[in-house]
């Protein structure tokens, strides 16, 4: 792999613009410590959403290829990784995170070539990989378990023993992050892997199983197969040699994925969609809570399962916040992620014309339209696929575009009386990822974070928090947490023992 001292940032960047791809991209599937042809040979191609064309190629998996590599990941299990000593297993991550640094804008490059992103974001989801390693190298150590009073006559304790061989399902809005933020719990607790990343995107995590190599981690450890979710990524979650599923997706897909799992029992972690509110209430600081909101709903273009997609705003300051918002949703300039605008291309034709379609109906149905409102192209070259930030108000809690997930850059704008029917508007989604609360009143910013059902709270900063705080659903969101300690723990299973010494 290139390093950034050998070619600079810019240089990456300009070269990806004038070329359209990234040279030396993987090829094949990763797996056993190497790239290896797909069984059946075939490739897909992996579109560039700035310009809405292809860029490059990559292996269509198939559960031919899915066996090879749960083979691999459970030799790698049983016979070496397993019994690595911590120390061992936490230095090789911190070599991992030192490298993924290293190869920043690499990484970079090939994430807003193949999700859309701009680059300054795909920059930042590489140092938050980095950032995870570094978490979860300084965890291998330290898993310690307790003893348990039984008296003089015996002893009991318990030890935290790795699940085994894990399977990730990664999505297209957080190619390398969910892909770290799975593999680096799952390496420090002592599992093997087998990921399968988005057919949309599927270049970041076979780099970093790169990467993990480079490290110094053992062969089969960590392998990646590449494909359709029908055609390697069903294969995986129903595969009998598969411990543990983590899935981050849709809910159709993470309930078929659950169903899977039924089987065999298989252990799974299910972090699914939202609708996350952000209540804005009228003692907040307007300036901190737009910026707030605008973040909320336009990074990665809406794209985000914890996107803040609902505002809900107390009625008092209602039409001086939504001027304020409108007007700067309208400033934001859009184009090719590489050329670093405020908001880049949605990650599909099919996700556009999703996003398209609730927008549609939302007007059809007599909703207003306060800003954006249309898909649209990168004004530099009038291709690939954007939509425009939106902020669509006028509306009544059971409204589709108010409860249903459209994962793009479009607002949904609520009113409310008073904080506590800001509460109940909040709390009245099938979801419940995370919320977000503006108010300088501490006391009720802690009784909403009390009672609002949501995974994790942010109380004046959106997005508040890094790796150390524990991130899940609750309701159609899913269930169980990553990140934190807490995350390290669903790579775990307890195991006590109680013996009578007398
Ligand atoms: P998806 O949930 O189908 O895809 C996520 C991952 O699951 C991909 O790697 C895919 O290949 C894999 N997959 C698909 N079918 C599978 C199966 N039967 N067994 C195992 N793996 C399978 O989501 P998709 O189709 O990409 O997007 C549809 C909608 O889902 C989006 O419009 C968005 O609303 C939502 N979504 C939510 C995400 C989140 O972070 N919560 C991430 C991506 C999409
Ligand atoms: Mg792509």
């Amino acid at each position: 792999m290139t390093t950034s001292t050998e070619t600079s940032g810019t240089d990456l960047v300009t070269e990806a613009l004038r070329t359209g791809t990234l040279a030396g991209l993987p090829e094949g599937h990763f797996i056993n410590g190497g790239f290896v042809r797909p069984a059946h040979n075939r490739r897909m191609e992996s579109f560039d959403p700035g310009r809405g064309e292809a860029f490059a190629e990559f292996a269509a998996g198939t559960a031919e290829d899915v066996d090879d590599a749960v083979a691999s990941a459970r030799h790698a299990f049983e016979t070496v990784w397993r019994d690595t000593l911590p120390v061992e297993r936490g230095r090789i991550l911190m070599r991992a995170s030192r490298l993924i640094q290293d190869n920043l804008e690499r990484l970079a490059v090939a994430e807003t070539l193949d999700s859309g992103k701009p680059i300054a974001e795909a920059r930042g989801d590489v140092r938050g990989a980095a950032r995870t390693f570094e978490y979860y190298a300084g965890a291998c150590d330290k898993l310690e378990g307790e003893s348990f009073p039984l008296g003089p006559d015996y002893l009991a304790y318990s030890i935290h023993e790795p699940v085994g061989v894990t399977a990730h399902i990664i999505p297209w809005n957080f190619p390398i992050s969910t892909a770290a933020r799975g593999f680096a719990p799952a390496l420090a607790a002592g599992c093997a892997i087998v990921a399968k990343p988005a057919e949309q995107t599927p270049f970041t995590a076979l780099m970093l199983a790169e990467i993990l190599s480079q490290a110094g981690l053992p062969d089969g450890v960590c392998n990646v197969v590449t494909g359709t979710g029908a055609e390697a990524g069903a294969p995986l979650t129903r595969h009998p040699g598969i411990d543990h599923i983590t899935f981050t997706g849709s809910v159709a897909t993470g309930r078929q994925v659950m169903k899977a799992a039924a089987d065999d029992i298989t252990r799974v972690v299910l972090e699914l969609g939202g609708k996350s509110p952000v209540v804005v209430l009228k003692d907040c600081d307007l300036d901190q809570a737009i910026a707030g909101v605008l973040g909320a709903i336009y990074e990665n273009a809406g794209q985000i399962c914890s996107a803040g997609s609902r505002l809900i705003i107390e009625r008092p300051i209602q039409d001086e916040f939504l001027a304020a918002l409108a007007a700067r949703a309208k400033a934001l300039s859009l184009g090719h992620g590489l050329r670093g605008p405020d908001v880049g291309p949605v990650n599909s034709a099919a996700q556009l014309d999703k996003i398209a379609g609730f927008v549609a109906r939302a007007r059809q149905q007599g909703a207003e339209i306060l800003a954006g409102g249309k898909a649209t192209t990168d004004p530099e070259t009038g291709k690939g696929w954007f939509y425009e930030p939106t902020i669509v108000a006028r509306l009544s809690p059971r409204d589709e575009i108010v409860q249903e997930e459209v994962f793009g850059p479009v607002l949904a704008v609520q009113s409310a009386e008073d904080a506590d029917h800001a509460l109940a508007l909040a709390n009245d989604s099938q979801y419940g990822l995370v919320a977000g609360v503006y108010t300088s009143d501490l006391g009720t910013a802690h009784r909403l974070a009390r009672r609002i059902d949501a995974g994790q709270v942010f109380i004046n900063e959106y997005f508040a928090g890094g790796i150390e705080v524990p991130f899940g659903g609750n309701k159609k969101s899913g269930f169980g947490r990553e990140k934190g300690l807490e995350g390290l723990k669903s790579y775990c299973k307890t195991k006590s023992v109680a013996a009578r010494i007398t």
